[in-house]
């Protein structure tokens, strides 16, 4: 019964994803996703709900694992025809950041996307096969964990902070502020009270009580702070991560930089190694949103749990190749389509590059390498010299000067105590 409801499903929703015919021009799939459901990472005073936890904060829940799960089985579904049932190494490579939930949230997704099968059978009773999840320390992961490799990064967020702009949101939402310090939450800016949000629907939605402060409708706005007032504010926090020019190049840029590569190798026939179907990357909200905004073609809506930004490459029967872009937001409709500004649904490619051109740096690490403050030119030689003789002769001139002095002061002494006696 069950089998032949999921058949049924299966069926139901194939005609959305890659027909045999897409399947024809699809050259490359690469994808990036968040993870699913986790328990909170942030607490609030007196949360009596934090104990409800056991896992410890931040970390995949089961229903995090099945939203997964459904996402492998998704892809596998939309890529039937053209992801290889079997798993090689050169077909697939996965990073993900270095985070309990996102390293998990990759390997549940892997045993839905690569049940084994045929060959892969190594073991009767486990209808699953290890696939290596790659990573790297965050203070190297300008990819996926920019807020923590990227010093210029999050210097301009600071810098935003500080800006005109985030001061006049602030400004907007003093009585908000007021409240929560007057009932005992110390939070001072966007960010905290979009961590608080989060907290509260996770909480939320797990049926836990929301603490009373949090419910109160507040005068000022005739809206209550949880939900009404703090969601709007959760969305802000994730626009503001690409709000300027530099922040989306070293944000989000860096991983648009990366798939681009990919897909410019992959177009050139020297994508390696042979025989590449899949780039996957599993990380974060904030991930997630700063791709679509490098890409300008974010909503603006906190991206959801297990969220999945796809972009393929496809080549037209010409030979002429053209990017497809994807959000796959909810799980009850087919993915929307993503398109790029100043592009058409199946972007060419030359035209994709050149409308991404301004947001992908070449070398990130560079780029955010916080210049050091400036210093003064270090003299040439000759100056050197020039300053070294002229601070000798002066140093003379003082020695001599002090001499005459010294010697002028010890015959006057007697007149100097006198005449400063007679004031
Ligand atoms: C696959 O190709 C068909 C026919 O061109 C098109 O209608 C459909 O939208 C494509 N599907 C995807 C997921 O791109
Ligand atoms: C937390 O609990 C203490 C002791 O009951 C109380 O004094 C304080 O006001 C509470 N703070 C908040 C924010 O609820
Ligand atoms: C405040 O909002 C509630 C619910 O949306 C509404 O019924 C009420 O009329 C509003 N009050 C004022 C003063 O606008
Ligand atoms: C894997 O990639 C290597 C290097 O590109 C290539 O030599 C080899 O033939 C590939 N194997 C398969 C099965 O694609
Ligand atoms: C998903 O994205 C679409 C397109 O931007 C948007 O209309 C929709 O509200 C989003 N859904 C969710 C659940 O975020
Ligand atoms: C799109 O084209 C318009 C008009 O040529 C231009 O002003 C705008 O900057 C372009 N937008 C992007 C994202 O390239
Ligand atoms: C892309 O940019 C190059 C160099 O500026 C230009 O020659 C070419 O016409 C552009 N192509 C498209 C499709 O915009």
């Amino acid at each position: 019964m069950r089998v032949t409801l999921i058949l049924v499903c299966a069926l139901a929703t194939a005609g959305g994803g890659v027909t045999a015919q897409n399947a024809t021009t699809l050259q490359l799939v690469q994808v990036l996703y968040r993870h699913g459901a986790r328990t909170p990472i942030y607490s609030y005073p007196n949360d009596t709900n934090a104990d409800h936890w056991w896992q410890g904060p931040g970390q995949l829940t089961n229903e995090g694992k099945n939203n997964q799960y459904e996402l492998g089985a998704y892809l596998r579904r939309r890529y039937a025809g053209f992801l290889s049932p079997l798993y090689h190494t050169n077909h697939t490579q996965v990073e993900s950041s270095d985070v309990d939930r996102t390293l998990m949230s990759a390997q549940v997704n892997l045993a839905a996307l690569y049940p084994p099968q045929g060959r892969d059978k190594w073991n009767p009773d486990l209808a699953w096969q290890p696939i290596p999840v790659h990573t790297r320390p965050s203070t190297d992961d300008y990819k996926l964990r920019f807020i923590d490799a990227c010093e210029r990064y999050r210097q301009a967020r600071k810098e935003l902070d500080s800006s005109e702009y985030v001061r006049k949101v602030d400004r907007k939402y003093a009585p908000l502020y007021e409240y929560l310090h007057s009932v005992g939450v110390m939070l001072n800016d966007v960010e905290s009270l979009s961590e608080l949000y989060d907290t509260l629907w996770i909480d939320d939605r797990h049926g836990l009580a929301i603490p009373e402060w949090a419910r109160r409708r507040l005068p000022a706005f005739n809206r209550t702070v949880y939900p009404e007032l703090l969601r709007p504010i959760s969305d802000l926090a994730f626009q503001l991560f690409s709000h300027t020019a530099e922040m989306r190049r070293l944000g989000g840029g860096v991983l648009l930089a990366d798939m681009t590569e990919h897909m410019a190798a992959a177009a050139a026939g020297s994508l390696q190694p042979l025989g590449r179907q899949l780039f996957m990357y599993s990380a974060h909200d904030f991930t997630v949103a700063a791709l679509l905004g490098a890409l300008d073609v974010y909503n603006g809506i906190a991206p959801p749990l297990a969220s999945c930004v796809i972009v393929e490459l496809h080549r037209d029967a010409s030979g002429a190749f053209f990017v497809e872009l994807f959000y796959r937001n909810d799980t009850t409709v087919q993915p929307y389509r993503l398109r790029l500004p100043n592009c058409t649904d199946r972007c060419p490619w030359e035209a994709f590059r050149n409308l991404t051109a301004a947001v992908r740096p070449a070398d990130a690490a560079a780029e955010c390498a916080v210049s050091p403050p400036p210093t003064p030119a270090p003299p040439s030689p000759p100056a050197l010299i020039v300053a070294a003789v002229l601070v000798c002769g002066l140093l003379l001139v003082l020695l001599v000067a002090a001499l005459v002095l010294y010697c002028r002061r010890r015959r006057d002494e007697q007149f100097h105590y006198s005449a400063l006696s007679t004031n």
